[in-house]
C-alpha cells in the first residue's frame, strides 16, 4: 500500500502564518503516522509562484518577479523546517521541469479536443485569482477579499468544464468517499449539480507563468498551473525515477474549504480531460479563526508560527492546533488558549507523568527497571489504543487521535494515584507490587510515546530516551509488554517547562 500526500501550494505573496503551517503539519501526522505503519509515503507540499497578484506585488516591492518569488519561497520553506516537517519534497511552480510539465498536461486536454478558443468577459478578482458572477459578489465586492474585482475582457482558451457534469457525480455517489468530511462532498455535489460553466484556462494580458504551448502569446491561468502540482511533482522529486508509475492516483488532498471548488469540482476534470486518473480522496478541513474571524493576511489576523515556537517549542504549537479546533471544523486559536493547554494537558498531564515515573524508578530502584507482568487491566487499554488511533487518523479525525491518547494519560495518572507507589515503597513485603506499577507507567509512558509520534516528534524521543528505550517507533511497538529492561533511569527534565506568561509572545 502506498499512501502519498499533499498540501495545498502556498503563494507566495505573503509570508506564512498559522494557517498555513496548520494543513502542512495535518499533512506531517497522517504521513509520519503511516511511515509508522510501514506503508509507502510520499509527502508534498511547495509554493505557487505563478499570477498576476505575485507580478504585482513583486513589482510593488520594486523586484523582478522571480527574485521576489525566490525570497519568498524561502520562506516557506523555512517556516516548513521550523514546524519539523518531514516531506520528502517541497515543489516551486517556477521549477522549469514543473513548467514543461504543466505544458504537456495541457496540451493533453488539447489534442482531445476539450479546449477551444473564445473571449472571456466578466469580473475578475486578482487576489484569488478567480472569475466571479455579479451574484456571487457582496456588495459589489469579492466574497472572499471585500475588494471590487476588474473587468476582464479578453481572448482566452476555454476548458469545456460543463461537458464533465455526470462524470464529475459519479465521482460523488452514494457510499463514496471521494470528498471528506461529508458534508463537504455535499457542498462540491450541490455545486456541480447547479450546472458547471466552461473555464477559461489562459490568460492573454499576463507574462508572469507558463507559456500556453500552442500559442506562446498566452500563460496558463495559475489555478490549472498550480493543480499540476501535484502530478508532475512525482515525474521529478526523485532523480532517475518517475514516482507517478507507483503513487499516482493514490493520492490524498488536504486543503481548507476556501480552495474546495477548485479541489473537488476542476482538478478531477482537468484530470479527465488529460486522461489521467482522478485522485483518491481529498479532504477538506476548516479555518483557523482568530475573536471568530478566519486568520488571513487579508483581515490582518495572523500569527507567525515561528513566534509561538520559539516560546512553547514546536511540539505545543503542533499540538495546540489539533486541540483547539476539531480537525475538519472551524475553531478559534488563541495565545492564551495555547498557554492554559500547554500548561494543562502537555505540562501537568504528560509532562509530570514522565517526571514522575523516572523519579521513582531513579529513587526507588537506584534507576533500574526490570521487566516484569503487568496490569491486566492496563495491558487491555494500551493495547486496544492503537487500533482506535488508527481508526481515527484514517478517518481524517487527528483531534479524535488525540482524545483517544489523551484518555490513555489520564488512565496513567489515575494508575499512579490509585496505587500510589510512594506508599509501596515504604514495605518491603511490598517490593513486586512496586515494580509491577513503576513498569506499568514506562510501559504506558512508551506506548504513548509511540502514538504520539506523528504529533509530537521531539517529546516522543525525549520520552523513549528518559526511559532507557530505543526500540524504534514502528506501530508494532504500540501494545503492551514490550518495554525492555533500562538502567541509569535518572529523573528526567521537564519535557514542558513553565513559560511565565502568555504574554512571552
Ligand atoms: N495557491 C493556492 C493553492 C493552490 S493548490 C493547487 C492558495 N494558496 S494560499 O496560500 O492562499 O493557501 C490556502 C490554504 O492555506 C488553505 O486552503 C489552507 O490549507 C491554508 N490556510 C490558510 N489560512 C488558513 C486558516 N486561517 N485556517 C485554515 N487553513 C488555512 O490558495
Amino acid at each position: 500500500m502506498s499512501f502519498y500526500i499533499t498540501t495545498p501550494i502556498y503563494y507566495v505573496n505573503a509570508t506564512p502564518h498559522v494557517g498555513h503551517a496548520y494543513t502542512t503539519i495535518a499533512a506531517d501526522i497522517l504521513a509520519r503516522h503511516r511511515r509508522q505503519r510501514g506503508e509507502e509515503t510520499f509527502f508534498l507540499t511547495g509554493t505557487d509562484e505563478h499570477g498576476s497578484n505575485i507580478a504585482r506585488v513583486a513589482e510593488e516591492a520594486g523586484l523582478e518577479p522571480k527574485e521576489f518569488v525566490d525570497r519568498n519561497a524561502a520562506t516557506f520553506m523555512e517556516m516548513t523546517r521550523r514546524i519539523n516537517v518531514s516531506n520528502d519534497f517541497f515543489i516551486r511552480t517556477t521549477d522549469e521541469r514543473h513548467e514543461q510539465l504543466v505544458q504537456e498536461f495541457l496540451q493533453r486536454i488539447y489534442d482531445a479536443g476539450e479546449i477551444y478558443e473564445g473571449v472571456y468577459a466578466g469580473l475578475y478578482c486578482s487576489r484569488c485569482e478567480s472569475f466571479y458572477a455579479e451574484s456571487e459578489l457582496v456588495d459589489g465586492n469579492c466574497p472572499q477579499h471585500g475588494i471590487p474585482p476588474e473587468w476582464v475582457e479578453e481572448k482566452n482558451y476555454f476548458f469545456r468544464l460543463s461537458a464533465y457534469q455526470d462524470r464529475l457525480l459519479a465521482l460523488y455517489e452514494e457510499g463514496s468517499d471521494f470528498v471528506l468530511p461529508k458534508f463537504r462532498a455535499n457542498e462540491a455535489r450541490s455545486f456541480i449539480e447547479q450546472g458547471l460553466d466552461d473555464i477559461s484556462v489562459s490568460r492573454a494580458t499576463q507574462r508572469w507563468g507558463v507559456s500556453v504551448p500552442w500559442d506562446p502569446d498566452q500563460v496558463v491561468y495559475v489555478w490549472v498551473d498550480a493543480l499540476i502540482n501535484y502530478w508532475s511533482a512525482l515525474a521529478f522529486a526523485r532523480e532517475g525515477e518517475d514516482l507517478r508509475d507507483r503513487l499516482w492516483p493514490e493520492v490524498h488532498h488536504l486543503l481548507a474549504k476556501d480552495i474546495l471548488k477548485f479541489h473537488c469540482v476542476i482538478w478531477p476534470a482537468l484530470l479527465m480531460g488529460a486522461g489521467i486518473s482522478v485522485p483518491k480522496q481529498l479532504f477538506v478541513h476548516g479555518y483557523l479563526l482568530m475573536d471568530d474571524r478566519k486568520m488571513s493576511k487579508s483581515v490582518g489576523n495572523v500569527i507567525d508560527p515561528l513566534e509561538l515556537i520559539d516560546v512553547y517549542g514546536v511540539d505545543a504549537v503542533r499540538y495546540y492546533l489539533f486541540r483547539a479546533a476539531s480537525f475538519g471544523q472551524d475553531g478559534n486559536i488563541s495565545v492564551d488558549g495555547l498557554h492554559e493547554r500547554y500548561e494543562r494537558e502537555l505540562g501537568n498531564d504528560l509532562g509530570n507523568l514522565l517526571s514522575r515515573t523516572t523519579a521513582m524508578v531513579a529513587r526507588y530502584r537506584d534507576g533500574k527497571l526490570p521487566v516484569v507482568e503487568g496490569s491486566a487491566e492496563l495491558a487491555g487499554e494500551l493495547d486496544a489504543l492503537g487500533g482506535r488511533v488508527v481508526a481515527r487518523l484514517d478517518a481524517y479525525d487527528l483531534t479524535g487521535g488525540l482524545d483517544e491518547i489523551w484518555e490513555v494519560v489520564r488512565a496513567l495518572n489515575r494508575h499512579v494515584e490509585q496505587n500510589a507507589p510512594w506508599e509501596l515503597a515504604k514495605d518491603e513485603a511490598k517490593a513486586d507490587e512496586l515494580d509491577r506499577v513503576l513498569f506499568d507507567l514506562a510501559d504506558g509512558l512508551r506506548v504513548l510515546a509511540i502514538t504520539l509520534a506523528p504529533f509530537l516528534p521531539e517529546t516522543t524521543s525525549r520520552i523513549l530516551d528518559a526511559l532507557g528505550q530505543d526500540a524504534g517507533l514502528d506501530w508494532d511497538h504500540a501494545r503492551s509488554g514490550q518495554t525492555r529492561a533500562a538502567e541509569g533511569i535518572a529523573p528526567a527534565e521537564p519535557l514542558f517547562p513553565r513559560v511565565d506568561s502568555p504574554a512571552a509572545v
